[in-house]
């Protein structure tokens, strides 16, 4: 599995955490940004990052920001995005098994290292369950298709 991982400022050390973790796991990984601490704005790297997932040059998305609201926000701006912002890891199991969500967002103001480690190791290990979810996500496509 190859994640496409990306913040801005506020979600920097987060991601570099998670870097690290990703690293030791051998779990392949492409970092579209940002590289340091100066302030950048987080649709930039919201959008790098969906796209990586949607095209399918990744197969899944880790994105932080501060709290990870906006980063969240602009990424499930992309047709087939499906970016669920946990700040636990029952929410983020859930993401996984109910939603298929293909993107992660954590606030990096808002979970500690830690924590936001364990939120992606349950993440990355749990599988959709189809069934009557895929209904719910086919009825979120037709949304996406009737605002185009
Ligand atoms: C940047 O200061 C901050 O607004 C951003 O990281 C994020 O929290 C936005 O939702």
């Amino acid at each position: 599995m190859k994640i496409a991982i990306g913040s801005d400022h506020g979600g920097f050390e987060l991601k570099e955490c998670i870097k690290e973790f990703l690293q030791s796991e051998g779990i392949e990984y492409k970092d579209f940004g940002t590289h340091d601490t100066g302030s950048v704005d987080y649709p930039d790297f919201a959008s790098k990052v969906a796209s990586a997932v949607v095209s399918g040059e990744c197969d899944r998305g880790i994105l932080c920001c501060g709290t990870g609201i906006g980063i969240s926000i602009a990424a499930n701006k992309v047709p087939g995005i499906r970016a669920a912002l946990c700040g636990d890891c029952y929410s983020a199991k859930m993401s996984r098994m109910h939603n298929d969500a293909n993107i992660l967002c954590m606030g990096g103001r808002v979970v500690g290292k830690g924590l936001g480690v364990e939120i992606v190791k349950v993440w990355l290990e749990t599988e959709f369950e189809g069934g009557r979810h895929q209904r719910r996500l086919d009825k979120i496509l037709d949304i996406e298709r009737n605002h185009r």
